[in-house]
């Protein structure tokens, strides 16, 4: 028996990990990990900003009902409620942070437009929104004395027990990336703030450590997942022949972009009334669709009309990056494509943000909250980040203390690092690339059951082959994060096969015959043999 080295160990650098992190501090000692720099997460990618009613104009039902419409039905109205309504405290608190929203005049907050929103209610810091974030919080949690910080640190399994009363967590399996070394670490709480997956996709606006390695670790230990069918597409990623994707934010077409055909005609109207500004989900495929109609490899933003000057000074990033590839967005039209952008599902929580395993919570995009259903409506998710972080920290800190007699003495399974020879390196970067092409294409913005049954097929044949390798090489990052990417993969498929209807984020054309479950009667898969226990 040893007692736990931290109250809280809070897995992830990213918005929701770092503002846990801050709120709980007050109340026990806290030790942030993150598995490459503190600044490398989504978080510091964002770009359109966050959405809260701030305009007298405006009101919390608008907020939700955008939400709700979005959502497509799908999502927890409470926790839409809930959110909506701590959403202007939420911005007050990232303020007294030092996140310097950008103001108007007059002085009051520079609100945005985005997709799906029918007020000006996003708040952001030109087009680096997530980066100001990420920057103000991380000096705040490098400088409090109470919360530890360790960098290049990857979780790699939760440790958790059965008593009377159920599974709980007492803390988490760790991989030093520096030394390859496996230790455990033991905490009151465990906090998943691992973000998304994107990685999962060929193309995608998430960076390298979006591998769904908290869900993945969660869905080992037997947590509920729910909604992995709803990947949101953004529909405007920045084409680039060498297939490196950028994001031209929605907050573009909020400014006056349009979407337009190679022939510089607009069209988004004929798939929903509000043009350019309708939910993702719908702008995504109408693009595919167009791209398709049209053999194009890309469609075009147009920002010709706008005043001169406005882009670059309002979007210097998006404007910059654009010059960079030889394109004057004030003369020239910008080529996009969809991508895959955010996680709607995850790890489900109530709005405490625990999980079905007691003492573990996830937090930010790794949680499913219920508050974006089956598709999110632009900038609601750095907000989930703050809102849910903070009722989560507002929950822990009121935990019983462990009884010691509950925490079994370690055992470290994956302790064993063997070596990753350049071949075999090779051969995980293969396997890795064929993943992420089967999944863009049979499990992408449409899907039919045909391509999911042998997208299935075949992520069962390379979580067989992953095994292989895993026996030979030990814990890898590479080898820990494919085998993670292949539970993100099956639970995208299998949730993907049990949704016969097209909903949100979810386009299917063909499902599957009758007999198969559908989501009518949702039910829990408990397969402890592949470690999965959903709700489909
Ligand atoms: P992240 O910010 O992704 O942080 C994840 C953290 O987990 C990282 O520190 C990582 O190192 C760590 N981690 C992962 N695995 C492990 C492991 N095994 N062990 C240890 N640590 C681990 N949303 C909006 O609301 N508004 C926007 O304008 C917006 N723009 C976006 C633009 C882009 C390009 C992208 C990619 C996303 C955007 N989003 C936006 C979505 C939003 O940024 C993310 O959903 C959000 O930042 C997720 O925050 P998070 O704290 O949950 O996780
Ligand atoms: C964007 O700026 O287009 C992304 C906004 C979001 O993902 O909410």
């Amino acid at each position: 028996m040893k007692a736990p080295d931290f109250d809280f160990v809070v897995l992830g650098s990213g918005i929701a990990g770092l503002t846990f992190a801050l709120q709980a501090a007050a109340h026990g000692r806290v030790l942030v990990l993150c598995k490459a720099h503190l600044s490398e997460t989504n978080t510091a990618y964002a770009q359109g900003g966050i959405a809260a009613v701030l305009d007298p104009t405006d009101s919390f039902e608008q907020h939700v009902q955008d939400t709700l419409e979005a959502g497509a039905g799908v999502c927890d109205e409470a926790a839409v409620r809930y959110m909506v309504q701590e959403a202007p405290a939420a911005i007050r608190w990232l303020q007294g942070m030092a996140v310097g929203f950008d103001k108007v005049k007059s002085g009051n907050m520079a609100l945005g437009l985005e997709g799906g929103h029918s007020h000006h209610r996003i708040v952001h810091v030109k087009d680096h929104t997530g980066r100001s974030v990420q920057q103000a919080l991380e000096a705040a949690v490098r400088r409090h004395p109470i919360i530890s910080v360790q960098e290049h640190q990857m979780g790699i399994e939760l440790l958790t027990d059965t008593s009377n009363s159920g599974t709980f967590c007492y803390g988490v399996q760790v991989l030093d990336l520096h030394t390859q070394e496996v230790r455990s670490i033991r905490a009151q709480a465990v906090v998943l703030a691992t973000g998304g997956s994107g990685q999962v996709y060929q193309y995608t606006t998430n960076p390298g450590i979006a591998t769904g390695d908290g869900l993945a670790m969660a869905t080992r230990a037997g947590a509920i997942i729910q909604n992995m069918e709803f990947f949101q597409f953004h529909p405007t990623a920045l084409y680039q022949p060498n297939g490196e994707v950028f994001l031209i934010s929605e907050a573009l077409r909020g400014a006056g972009a349009e979407l337009v055909l190679p022939d510089g005609s607009r069209f988004v109207h004929h798939y929903h009334p509000l043009g350019s500004l309708a939910p993702r989900d719908v702008v995504a495929r109408a693009v595919l669709t167009e791209m398709q109609h049209h053999q194009s490899p890309c469609l075009y933003l147009d920002v010709r009309h706008l005043p001169a000057g406005k882009v670059r000074e309002n979007f210097p990033s998006i404007y910059h990056k654009c010059a960079t590839i030889g394109i004057d967005v004030e003369k020239q039209l910008i080529p996009v494509v969809p991508a895959a952008h955010y996680q709607c599902g995850g790890v489900k929580t109530d709005m405490q943000g625990r999980t079905s395993i007691d003492r573990l919570y996830a937090v930010g995009e790794v949680a499913c909250t219920g508050v974006h259903g089956a598709n999110r409506l632009a900038s609601n998710s750095l907000l989930e980040g703050v809102v849910f972080a903070q009722s989560a920290a507002r929950q822990v800190v009121g935990l019983a203390p462990m009884p010691m007699q509950a925490i079994p003495d370690m055992t470290l399974e994956k302790n064993y690092v063997g070596t990753l020879w350049l071949g075999m390196r090779a051969e995980i970067e293969r396997n890795r690339s064929k993943l992420q092409t089967l999944l863009w294409e049979q499990a992408g913005i449409v899907r039919s059951a045909k391509g999911l049954l042998s997208c299935q097929a075949r992520i069962d044949a390379l979580q067989r082959k992953m095994k292989g390798i895993a026996y030979m090489t030990g814990t890898q990052r590479e080898v820990q994060e494919l085998q993670n990417l292949l539970t993100v993969a099956e639970l995208i498929t299998k949730a993907a096969l049990a949704r016969r209807e097209s909903v949100g984020g979810h386009s299917v054309t063909e499902t599957l015959p009758e007999g198969r479950p559908s989501q009518d009667n949702a039910f829990l898969v408990d397969a402890p043999e592949t470690g999965i226990r959903a709700l489909f």
